[in-house]
């Protein structure tokens, strides 16, 4: 089939690539001439593991292209998949600007009968109003139809997510709309569930709201463990073991980040205060998140008393491993409390070092390498889990630090490495600490 993806984020360009491998016709459009520069020549602007050699295989076999032009983008395209950014806006409702001018942008150029599929993460009655602009702007005796299908995939593993999906939904008031989406999907094997409009748009922020609350939930749990001498490790091992509750999604940390959970669910509690719906326990999943995000800068102030002109070094700066995503990631806002407290912060993470220096800035020592980072330091912080963190060395590191305190907000250290060192102090979240003098 032919089809047209607009946007090339983490979505867009994952879609788009994954449907051209099972062999659709793929034209990827962006705005962003640099995006499209890059993908022409076979280079993801993203960092997604596996995303790279499907791209190049794809653009040599023909099957995918990509242009700035919505023009020849959607030449001839049955499928038009719109996967555009809908940020946080001020009120925490989405903004939805990027998706209007989107639907402008298709209406205006499109010059044939096509389906528009909103795969972009939309407050419900959002596929309404964008049917409306689509049919405010389209040209004459052109038929528009929407069908809604958001997407569920993780950034880090969003190929994978893509190709082996546990689920698809497609919400459509039209039958044939909904039977040619379906058509697309069928090469990935994939169960799909058939809804309307509005239940599809709200299975997505249900769903998100669902994990964040989870993910909140193991966190009080982990704050209460400590308290009271328990270990939330086996505590969540223990739950997650009961197949009502699930192993996933328990592992207790410093909150969540990136650029779906915190947005999405604010946008739920936004849609819920504008139907006059008292969702309190969504209002604190939020306040919860954000005290977590606090944790480690409180552990370390109750260990040093003060500090200023403490060397602290930062591993890990995505919101998680295995993505370049800085967007809401906790290591900003634990930045932000360390300097304004008078340390010294170094910084490093395998990947994300460029998107991190946009959002936090100068102010801080960007280093090359954990060795860079840590040495010298009177306090070690980890921010996100990345497998080279796991591997570390420890006695090796304890040994370059000046003093070998590790404060652990991801428990991705082993504790076996941990007791091999001579000499370290370690806090983990939710577990016993471990000295060693
Ligand atoms: N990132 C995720 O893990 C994830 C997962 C599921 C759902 N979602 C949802 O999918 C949507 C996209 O998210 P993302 O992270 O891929 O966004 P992103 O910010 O990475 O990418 C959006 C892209 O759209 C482009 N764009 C904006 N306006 C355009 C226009 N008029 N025409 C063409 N291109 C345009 C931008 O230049 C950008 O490249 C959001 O609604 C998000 O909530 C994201």
């Amino acid at each position: 089939m032919k089809v047209a993806v607009i946007g090339t984020g983490y979505v867009g360009l994952s879609t788009g690539v994954c449907l051209s491998e099972v062999g659709h016709e793929v034209t990827c459009i962006d705005i962003d001439e640099k995006k499209i520069e890059k993908l022409n020549v076979g280079i993801s602007p993203i960092y997604e593991p596996g995303i790279e050699d499907m791209l190049n295989t794809n653009i040599s076999a023909g099957r995918l292209k990509f242009t700035t032009s919505h023009k020849d983008g959607l030449k001839d395209k049955e499928i038009i998949i719109i996967a555009v950014g809908t940020p946080q806006g001020d009120d925490g409702s989405a903004n939805l600007k990027y998706l209007e001018q989107a639907a402008i942008d298709i209406s205006k150029n499109l010059k044939h009968n096509a389906i528009v599929v909103i795969k972009s993460t939309v407050p419900v009655g959002t596929n309404d109003t964008i049917k409306k602009i689509l049919r405010k702007h389209r040209n004459k005796g052109i038929s528009i139809k929407i069908v809604s299908n958001p997407e569920f995939l993780r950034q880090g593993t969003a190929i994978m997510d893509t190709m082996h999906a546990d689920r698809i939904i497609i919400g459509s008031e039209n039958k044939k709309a909904a039977e040619k989406v379906m058509k697309m999907y069928k090469p990935l094997n994939v169960p799909i569930l058939l809804t309307s409009i509005r239940s599809a748009e709200m299975i997505k922020y249900a769903s998100n709201a669902f994990l964040a609350s989870k993910i909140s939930f193991i966190n009080e749990i982990s704050n209460l463990c400590e308290a009271v001498g328990a270990d939330i490790s086996d505590v969540a091992l223990g739950m997650g073991k009961d197949n009502r509750i699930g192993e996933s999604f328990l592992q207790a940390g410093i909150g969540y980040g990136g650029s779906c959970f915190p947005k999405d669910v604010k946008a739920l509690l936004h849609t819920a205060k504008q139907y006059e719906v008292d969702f309190s326990l969504l209002k604190e999943t939020i306040a919860i998140n954000e005290n977590q995000k606090e944790i480690l800068v409180t552990k370390a102030l109750k260990r040093f008393g003060d500090l200023s002109e403490k060397k602290i070094a930062i591993l890990g700066l995505a919101f998680k491993p295995e993505t370049d995503d800085m967007r809401e990631a906790p290591s900003i806002k634990i930045i932000e409390l360390l300097t304004g407290l008078g340390a010294e912060v170094r910084a490093y993470d395998p990947v994300a070092m460029e998107n991190a220096k946009r959002i936090i800035g100068d102010g801080v020592l960007y280093a090359d390498s954990v060795q860079e980072a840590i040495q010298d330091t009177d306090a070690l912080l980890i921010v996100t889990e990345w497998n080279e963190f796991r591997q570390l060395d420890l006695s090796q590191i304890t040994k370059m630090m000046k003093q070998p305190i590790i404060f652990d907000g991801r428990n991705c250290l082993e504790e076996e490495k941990i007791r091999d060192c001579k000499h370290v102090e370690y806090y983990p979240i939710g577990r016993p600490k471990i000295i060693i003098k």
